[in-house]
């Protein structure tokens, strides 16, 4: 393409180690969806006649049907996706088609193509989201009222409801959701019409091919718009945090899954084997999982350094830009395919979970509490449940065991009306505070996130309804 310049044809390993294709290829109906816009809007000022335009958007539009009927075999000698789109263009119809590219560069071209791209990927990362969040609002509701250990330090801390754990993630995966709502609206943003770097001299409308395009609005300077992947970032950011989410939630499966703690059973259709100790059901589907953190951390790392100190505006570094973004993207997808189907067969083994509180020592915040509404401030109250914990674990008994005359030998401030509270349950029970672990307060959490599951996926809807009609 330019040809004109140079004496010399390009070295055969430069076109091999420039060359795109292999990333953008995939991008090619996206690609042409913009060079209708932006034909169309030609048409519109008048730097096409009605004719050339209708042509050159029929042609491509039979560009499209060979794409997708596998037809087109692009060339590596023609660099990317768009150089190999305009020059079949040109081909089936010639002066014509060689009027395409006025008023636009490949550097506001591959931006719009990309953003086109990903904003179809980013709903469709969305509905794995969903399923995701939905599975584990069901799991919530349906272990609602399962006694379990909460952890702090991975020692025992308090009881817990299960369905309080499985919302506790969803509450983070909900927070995952807003960020990739707001990523969508920074890739929902038309660069197309900033040319090179600065515009043009030719009186084309950005307004116009923004419309066609279904985004919500033009970009707001020609430099920034082809220098800038902030874009990309806000979705690898989304990417990164999300991965650690999907880690910790594999990392807290995989220890309750131990003999040790052995209180969460996983389907055999999820686990594997070992090839040489019989025995073995290995939790690999959580573990691959844990470690997708790594490929999602890396790549919003590769970019961040990729942007870093390039001077204004576009330098070709920014053609790697995609890789990292498509490997997040085919990561996600990964994540999806497995994660929303494996929570739905999690289950808990209640009784086993239990025997983890079989000395009550769990409870000793309960008692303090308790403390606390007799009057005791609470420093004094932590230090007689302290006395107290120090006394069983010395005769070896349960907190639960204690009879009235023990409790009082140690805190004269016990009551009759202490024992009955002293069960897992009650306590999980009695946490009823906004937010916290009873039952009640698991359910209106569930509510409340899927109000907010309906209200994105409105969203979401709202945005597949401004997509431009395919090509
Ligand atoms: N293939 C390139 C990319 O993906 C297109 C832009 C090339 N622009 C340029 N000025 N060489 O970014």
């Amino acid at each position: 393409m330019w040809k004109g310049r140079f004496s010399q044809d390009t070295n055969e390993a430069v076109i091999n180690f420039t060359q795109s294709l292999d990333i953008d290829w995939r991008m090619a109906i996206d690609d042409i969806r913009g060079s209708i816009a932006h034909v169309r809007m030609l048409g519109h000022v008048g730097l096409l006649s009605g004719e050339e335009a209708l042509l050159i958007e029929k042609n491509l539009c039979l560009i499209a049907e060979e794409i997708r009927k596998g037809k087109f075999v692009p060339k590596v000698s023609l660099e990317d996706v768009h150089m190999n789109i305009e020059s079949r263009l040109i081909e089936l119809c010639g002066p014509t088609g060689a009027k395409l590219h006025m008023g636009r560069s490949r550097n506001d071209q591959a931006n719009t193509t990309v953003r086109l791209y990903l904003r179809r990927e980013l709903l469709e990362i969305w509905e794995g989201m969903k399923d995701l969040i939905s599975s584990l609002l069901k799991k919530a509701e349906e272990h609602s009222e399962i006694v379990v250990p909460g952890y702090t330090h991975l020692q025992q801390a308090q009881p817990i409801s299960m369905g309080q754990f499985w919302m506790a993630h969803s509450h983070a995966f909900v927070r995952d959701a807003k960020r990739l709502f707001d990523a969508y609206d920074s890739v929902n943003e038309s660069p197309l019409g900033c040319g090179a770097l600065a515009g043009s001299t030719l009186p084309i409308d950005r307004e116009f091919t923004c419309r066609d395009l279904g985004f919500a609005s033009v970009s707001g300077n020609s430099m920034d718009t082809v220098a800038h992947r902030d874009h990309f970032m806000d979705v690898l950011y989304f990417a990164a945090v999300f991965g650690g989410h999907v880690s910790r939630l594999a990392e807290d499966l995989i220890i309750y899954f131990s003999a040790e703690f052995g209180w969460v059973r996983l389907p055999d259709s999820f686990c594997t084997g070992s090839s040489i100790m019989p025995q073995k059901k290995n939790p690999d589907v959580l573990e691959i999982l844990r470690g997708k953190a790594g490929q999602l951390n890396g790549a919003l790392v590769e970019l961040l350094t990729m942007t870093k100190g390039i001077p204004l505006t576009y330098n070709r570094d920014l053609q790697d830009d995609k890789r990292p973004l498509l490997r997040t993207l085919e990561c996600l997808h990964g994540i999806f395919s497995v994660l929303p189907a494996l929570v739905r067969e999690v289950e808990v083994d209640e009784e086993a979970a239990n025997r983890g509180f079989s000395d009550g020592l769990i409870l000793a915040t309960d008692v303090a509490e308790y403390l606390v509404l007799q009057g005791v401030p609470f420093r004094n109250a932590h230090e007689k449940v302290g006395r107290i914990v120090k006394y069983c674990i010395e005769n070896k008994k349960p907190l639960t065991s204690l009879s009235l005359e023990e409790w009082q030998n140690i805190i004269p401030e016990v009551k009759g009306d202490l024992l009955p509270l002293l069960s897992p349950r009650k306590s999980m029970e009695r946490r009823n505070t906004l937010g916290g672990t009873s039952p009640e307060q698991v359910r209106a959490q569930i509510r409340n996130l899927s109000v907010r599951l309906i209200m994105f996926d409105q969203e979401a809807k709202g945005f597949m309804e401004n997509m431009p009609e395919d090509c």
